[in-house]
């Protein structure tokens, strides 16, 4: 098979590091890539977001499948054009995407099937949406409507922060066309916890669980980044807990998608609150999420473009995937001053040792490679990731190789897994 593979993220790396494994995939393209995805697979410069130039670039080399990583090509219609040129792809079309790139849409679809989730509001109207929150009162949430490239979410501890988030959206326009509209929703405490699964129109297809670290210091404080570190498994998701999230959340999502004529395909990625009081749906995403692929990945025994063509075919029915029983983490390494301002073109040293150390596998997300120097060029740059027999020894692995790595522009948390390891000694 032919295979292309949209993005340039760490995501997009795991995803291509597991389908080079495969025996099928006879050749692999990625666009537009980053210096590390250039060791797997062929990287081509067409920008995710350049949805027709994809199209035919597809066409023109007869791709058998095409993998969409990111969120912006598929809720632009990127499968939809392919659908159409007759070229097979993992994700979901834009009317499926619609479940992450409108909140509103999301919330009203949790409702209208009953799927457990905050008490909401949609607003368009500015004044209207000040009323909502005097009479809620705080803490409270105020969500941009549209994609915000994160950025879209404030947890507001008072009425007056909520008045200037929404005064920020709909009068400021921080998000642009995005804030037009705000969802405020009631504020929910507990646990979060990531739910993925691969879903063909019908069948959802769980995965192993996977947890990230948002807050980009360490503690999880600090401001929210888009991932500093991920885990697998996590034990809060029990598989008890799993079961029951399937039953009252994905597969009921997925039957009214169907009911509504936007059949899902592609991977559904839940982020939920569990509480004593139960657990609720904070959000979808229409992606894998990134850091939590790299685990995912890593873990994965079985041929990853056997269950992402299932996906597209509507057979996951007759999957059955396999994991290594063994524990991953991912430790991102970001540049200095993300997710504020940061610089680029730094460079990075000793990433081959990193490599071979017994477990580990580096992956890059905004790499530039100059020659044989490889140069920073983002704000998340490395995922360094390892397996282990529990997540202490994948978490001592994994930095025994971010300290192999000499990148004087760069850091990293020091305590990702830390919730899992507090259970594996049996602290929590
Ligand atoms: P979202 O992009 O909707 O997942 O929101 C980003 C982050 O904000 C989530 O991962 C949560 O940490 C937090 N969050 C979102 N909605 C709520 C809510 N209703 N209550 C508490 N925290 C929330
Ligand atoms: N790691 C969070 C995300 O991919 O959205």
């Amino acid at each position: 098979m032919k295979i292309l593979v949209v993005g340039s993220g760490g995501r997009e790396h795991a995803i291509c590091w597991a389908i080079a494994k495969s025996p099928r995939c006879e050749k692999l393209f990625c666009a537009p890539g980053n210096a590390g995805i250039g060791s797997v697979a062929e990287c081509v410069e067409i920008g995710a977001e350049a949805v027709d130039a994809l199209v035919r670039f597809a066409q023109d080399q007869s791709i058998d499948l095409v993998v969409v990583g990111p969120e912006g090509p598929l809720v632009a219609g990127l499968v939809d054009k392919l659908d159409a040129a007759g070229i097979k792809s993992f994700g979901p079309d834009s009317k499926a995407a619609i479940l992450e790139g409108s909140k509103g849409f999301m919330k009203d679809l949790f409702a209208k099937y009953n799927i457990p989730t905050a008490a909401y509001g949609r607003f368009t109207d500015h004044d209207a949406a000040i009323a909502y929150v005097r009479e809620q009162g705080a803490p409270i949430v105020v969500k941009a409507d549209g994609l915000a490239a994160g950025k879209g979410v404030t947890l507001c501890q008072s009425v007056e922060e909520a008045e200037a988030a929404i005064d920020a959206a709909m009068t400021d326009k921080v998000f642009g066309d995005a804030g037009a509209e705000v969802v405020i929703e009631e504020f929910l405490e507990g646990e979060e916890a990531s739910f993925f699964a691969l879903v063909d129109g019908k069948t959802a297809l769980p995965l192993v669980s996977a947890q990230d670290h948002k807050a980009v210091h360490d503690g999880d404080t600090g401001p929210n980044t888009g991932g500093m570190g991920a885990y697998s498994p996590a034990p809060v998701l029990t598989p008890a807990l799993a079961e029951q999230v399937k039953k009252d959340i994905i597969q009921p999502t997925i039957d009214g998608m169907a009911a509504e004529g936007r059949p899902y395909k592609g991977v559904l990625y839940a982020g939920l609150m569990i509480s004593e009081k139960g657990i609720k749906v904070l959000e979808y995403n229409v992606r894998f999420g990134d850091p939590e692929c790299q685990v995912l990945m890593m873990r994965l025994k079985s041929d990853v473009v056997d269950l992402l063509e299932a996906a597209a075919d509507g057979t996951l029915d007759q999957q059955h995937p396999q994991w290594t029983e063994e524990a991953a983490v991912v430790v991102v390494m970001a540049a200095n001053g993300y997710p504020g301002s940061y610089e680029k073109g730094t460079e990075i040293r000793n990433l081959n040792a990193a490599g071979k150390i017994d477990g580990v596998t580096v992956f890059h997300a905004g790499t530039k490679a100059d020659g044989n120097r490889v140069l920073a060029n983002g704000g998340r740059v490395l995922g360094v990731t390892a397996l282990g027999t529990s997540v202490s020894d994948a978490q001592a692995r994994a930095y025994k190789a971010v300290d192999t790595i000499d990148w004087p522009g760069g850091f990293c948390r020091r305590d990702i897994g830390w919730r899992a390891i507090e259970r594996e000694r049996g602290n929590a």
